[in-house]
């Protein structure tokens, strides 16, 4: 394992857009995910196989997954809830899925419609395919920092999901700050105490920056050894089911961080930003991406 190398996981077509309100057509998100794939991205989610009652913007899944470009060595990841979701995946042509649960009950209430419990019990027979199938499983633990919902999360509460997640046959854990509350010293903390139990190789940080907290996170948890990032190009997403949560860190910020840092990505940065620069002018409001502004103005 190359410890300088730091992967990347984009995920601004999946929760970049799944928050937005204005629909886009299939074509957009088409072409967002192969402008992505022309960056150096190692791995790109692509959209979610969930209900589009809930998640409307993403009904259509099908359509934008058979289309996209899938460039050889490059992972095009896509959220699926439940068996549903895993067939409908699995029908389109998707290697690698991503379940996901959260550290709180009340947010996977309001958010899955499912207790902790009852989620984990849904992915077991999502694993088993998964396995049967040569299929790669990625965990999500929402709330890692705080919830909407119940406020303070224990961190015993992570430590236990994300283990049970990786006992279940998840080859990398994702730890989300859904709301972007975290600061520094708590983000360090709880991904120690995580990799007590999940070894680091296998953990990823997913910070949202509400608070303007996300590019410290980061850091924090690269000094503590993780190696990958979750971001979104342009600063984009959200969860609906996240009250007040503003946009995933900027993939663009995260990579010039990392440059600065000495640490590669294989992403071409410049490619990057005009990519952030398109689509924030396809969903006609300014970047969220501080690189992209800089980079971008007049
Ligand atoms: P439910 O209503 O409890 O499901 O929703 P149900 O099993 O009772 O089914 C109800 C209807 O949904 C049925 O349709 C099913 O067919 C349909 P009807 O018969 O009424 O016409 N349905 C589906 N349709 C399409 N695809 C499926 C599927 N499953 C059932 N897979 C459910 C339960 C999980 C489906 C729902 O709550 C849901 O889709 N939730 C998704 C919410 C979501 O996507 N949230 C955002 C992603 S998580 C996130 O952003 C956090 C993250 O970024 C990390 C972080 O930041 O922390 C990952
Ligand atoms: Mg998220």
């Amino acid at each position: 394992r190359n410890n300088s190398f730091v992967r990347i996981v984009e995920v601004g077509a999946r929760d970049g857009l799944q928050n937005e309100k204005t629909l886009l057509p299939p074509e957009v998100k088409i072409a967002l995910v192969d402008r992505l794939s022309a960056t150096g991205l190692k791995t790109i989610e692509a959209t979610s196989f969930v209900s589009a009652r809930w998640v409307p913007q993403l009904a259509d899944a099908e359509e934008v997954f058979r289309r996209i470009r899938k460039v050889p060595g490059v992972s095009y990841p896509v959220l699926v809830p439940n068996e549903q979701g895993y067939r409908a995946a699995r029908a389109v042509g998707a290697t690698d899925v991503s379940v996901f649960t959260a550290a709180s009950e009340a947010f996977n209430r309001t958010n899955i419609n499912a207790s902790i419990a009852d989620s984990l019990t849904r992915f077991q027979p999502i694993l088993e395919h998964a396995k049967a199938d040569g299929v790669k499983v990625r965990g999500y633990v929402s709330t890692v920092l705080g919830c909407p919902y119940q406020g303070e999360v224990p961190v015993a509460d992570v430590v236990s999901v994300a283990k049970r997640l990786y006992d279940m046959g998840c080859y990398e854990i994702s730890l989300g700050d859904t709301i972007g509350v975290g600061t520094p010293a708590k983000a360090r903390a709880m991904l120690l105490a995580v990799a007590q139990e999940v070894p680091m190789h296998a953990l990823a940080v997913h910070f949202h920056d509400t608070y303007g907290q996300a590019l410290a996170n980061i850091l924090a948890c690269l000094e503590e050894g993780v190696r990958v990032v979750d971001s979104a190009v342009s600063g984009t997403g959200g969860c609906p089911y996240a009250k007040g949560a503003t946009g995933n860190v900027a993939s663009e910020d995260v990579v010039y961080m990392l440059e600065g840092l000495g640490l590669e990505t294989g992403i071409n940065l410049d490619l990057l930003v005009a990519t952030g620069a398109w689509l924030a002018a396809q969903l006609g409001k300014p970047t969220a991406s501080r690189v992209t502004r800089a980079r971008t103005a007049a």
